[in-house]
């Protein structure tokens, strides 16, 4: 079958074998056939380039269920399902006013992968709401409980992308929201002006939720008209030193501080600088409004987009001696 609806970059590849579970039992079953050795979990398909064919199954992780494992009366703890769409389980909790998550509104992707790079935007990171997940162990096949220290979240990273990557099936995540007193993150500049578009003076989880919905539409092309998987790079981190010598060449250079030696400098404004936002090349190209977002006009083949990928990696490495890796997987 074609995998084009399963991901979000849109790209036609095709998979010889194909199934969509919907509950653990026959997750564990399917995990055991030993007719397909060669396995892909695929959840919401949100960041990842497909660039060939898959010989083997691709295993679609459909589990769902929302469930309120606890409350009291400021905070409440919830169990989401893998295969939950993580957008619509935002705008659950911000319905039922369960704070903390807001800010990830309209993230693309499922609840289960969102734990793999620890998604994050606006100043809010998936750990900071974080308490635990499950996972399959696809060696044993049973379930394992990991906690926050267990996944050793980082930028965009834990041990699902270091030493667990490719031993676990996520099947849920569980989450710590508050009830009342939401904590707002509304110091990020684009959400502060974007609430005085809204004329918002005292906002709520709702109005953040809506701010951030209308700058990632600014911004962000949407996958189900341009396909694309959000930031294609991570922002690389460079010492203070090689941020000083690539001042004197470029002076406007903007970066947040990381730790005493360090800053993350944006890879989209290094991208924009390489002059290569809005550049399109047939199906494919940059996205004009993020640069750091590579997009899929209609056909384009994942190596069309691999490759100008590692165009840009190039052109990034020549004229400021910095290496930015890719943030999406590449299969
Ligand atoms: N910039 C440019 N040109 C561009 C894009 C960015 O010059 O085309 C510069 C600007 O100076 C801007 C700065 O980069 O002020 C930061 O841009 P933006 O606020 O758009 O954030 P980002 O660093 O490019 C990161 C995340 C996004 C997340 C936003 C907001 C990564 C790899 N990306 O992007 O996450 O939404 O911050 O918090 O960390 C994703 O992971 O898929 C994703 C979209």
């Amino acid at each position: 079958i074609s995998l084009k609806p399963y991901n979000t970059f849109g790209i036609d590849v095709f998979a010889k074998f194909f199934v969509s579970v919907s509950n653990i039992e026959d997750l564990k079953q399917v995990l055991t056939l030993k007719e397909y050795p060669d396995k892909l979990i695929l959840g919401g398909g949100s960041n990842m380039l497909l660039t060939k064919d898959f010989e083997g199954l691709v295993i679609h992780i459909n589990l769902k269920g929302i469930e309120i494992v606890s409350e009291n009366d400021d905070f409440v703890t919830i169990k989401a399902y893998a295969g939950e769409n993580w957008h619509e389980f935002v705008l659950w909790c911000i319905n039922n006013d369960f704070g903390g998550i807001e800010n990830l509104s309209l993230i693309p992707g499922n609840v289960g992968t969102a734990p793999i790079q620890n998604i994050g935007a606006y100043g809010v990171e998936l750990k900071d709401v974080f308490v635990s997940c499950e996972a399959i162990s696809l060696e044993k096949k049973t379930i394992e409980t990991f906690t926050k220290e267990a996944c050793d979240f980082g930028y965009r990273n834990s041990i699902f992308k270091q030493h667990a990557k490719a031993k676990y099936v996520i099947t849920s995540v569980t989450f710590a929201l508050s009830k009342n007193n939401h904590k707002l993150h509304i110091s990020y500049g684009a959400i502060t002006s974007q609430l005085e578009v809204m004329l918002v003076t005292q906002p709520t989880i709702q109005d953040v939720s809506k701010a951030v919905i209308a700058i990632r539409e600014s911004k962000l092309p949407n996958p189900k008209e341009i396909g694309n998987s959000g930031s294609f790079f991570k922002n690389p981190v460079i010492s203070k030193s090689d941020f000083n010598t690539l001042l004197q060449n470029f002076s406007d250079i903007p970066s947040y501080p990381v730790s005493e030696n360090e800053v993350k400098v944006p890879a989209g404004w290094l991208i924009e600088k390489a002059g290569f936002k809005g550049k399109q090349f047939g199906d494919y190209g940059v996205h004009k409004n993020q640069a750091l977002v590579l997009v899929n006009y209609g056909n384009a083949k994942g190596l069309d987009i691999l490759n100008l990928s590692k165009l840009i990696q190039k052109t990034i490495k020549r004229l400021f001696n910095i290496s930015i890796e890719t943030e999406v997987n590449i299969l």
